[in-house]
C-alpha cells in the first residue's frame, strides 16, 4: 500500500540517498542529505508499506515564496502518478503563493501538468558542477562563453 508522511520518522538516510540515485538525479551523501530534509519547511517521504519510494522537499518563508527540491521516485513505481500526487500534497503544505523550481532537463512536461510554467527572468548562480552548460541548466554565459563566473 503507498503511504505519504510529512515528517522524518523513521526515515533510512542511506535508503533515501539510494531512491536519488536510482531515479535517477545524482549523488547525495546521506548525511548532508539528512540535513537538509531537517533544515526544509514541508517534506513528502513516500512509502510502499515500509520500503522508500520517493521524496520531496521545499524550503519556505510562510509567507511568500518557497522553492521545491530533490523530487524523486524509484524507477519502478515512475509513471503511476504517484510522482503528481507526491508534488501535490508537497504544494498544499506551503502557505505560499509563488512557487518555484527548477526541472531536470525533460522533465519541464511533469511540472507543466502541475500548473508550473517556465519563468523568462529566472536567474541563478550554481555550483561548478552544475553550471556548465551542458547539463542544462544554465545558458552559456555570454561573456565567458562556456566558462562559468562562479568555477
Ligand atoms: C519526475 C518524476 C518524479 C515524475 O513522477 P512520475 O510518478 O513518474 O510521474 P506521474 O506518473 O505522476 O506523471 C504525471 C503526469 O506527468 C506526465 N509526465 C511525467 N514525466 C513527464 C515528462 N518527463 N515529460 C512530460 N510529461 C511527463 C505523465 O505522463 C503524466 O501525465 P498524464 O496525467 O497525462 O497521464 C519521476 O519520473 C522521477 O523521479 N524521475 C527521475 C528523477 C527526476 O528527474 N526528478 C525531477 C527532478 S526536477
Amino acid at each position: 500500500m503507498i503511504r505519504y508522511q510529512y515528517d522524518l520518522a523513521n526515515v533510512d538516510w542511506q535508503e533515501a540517498a539510494e531512491v536519488v540515485r536510482l531515479a535517477p538525479l545524482g549523488t547525495r551523501e546521506p548525511e548532508k542529505m539528512a540535513r537538509a530534509f531537517h533544515n526544509s519547511y514541508a517534506k513528502v517521504l513516500v512509502f510502499d508499506d515500509r520500503k522508500l519510494i520517493g521524496l520531496a522537499r521545499a524550503i519556505c518563508d510562510g509567507e511568500y515564496h518557497a522553492a521545491i527540491y530533490d523530487v524523486v521516485l524509484l524507477p519502478e513505481y515512475q509513471g503511476r502518478h504517484i510522482g503528481q500526487e507526491m508534488v501535490q500534497r508537497l504544494c498544499a503544505r506551503l502557505p505560499v503563493a509563488n512557487l518555484i523550481l527548477f526541472a531536470n532537463p525533460g522533465r519541464e512536461g511533469f511540472y507543466t501538468k502541475l500548473g508550473f510554467r517556465k519563468m523568462l527572468t529566472a536567474m541563478a548562480r550554481m555550483h561548478p558542477g552544475m553550471a556548465d552548460p551542458a547539463r542544462g541548466f544554465l545558458a552559456p554565459d555570454p561573456a565567458l562563453g562556456k566558462k562559468d563566473r562562479t568555477a
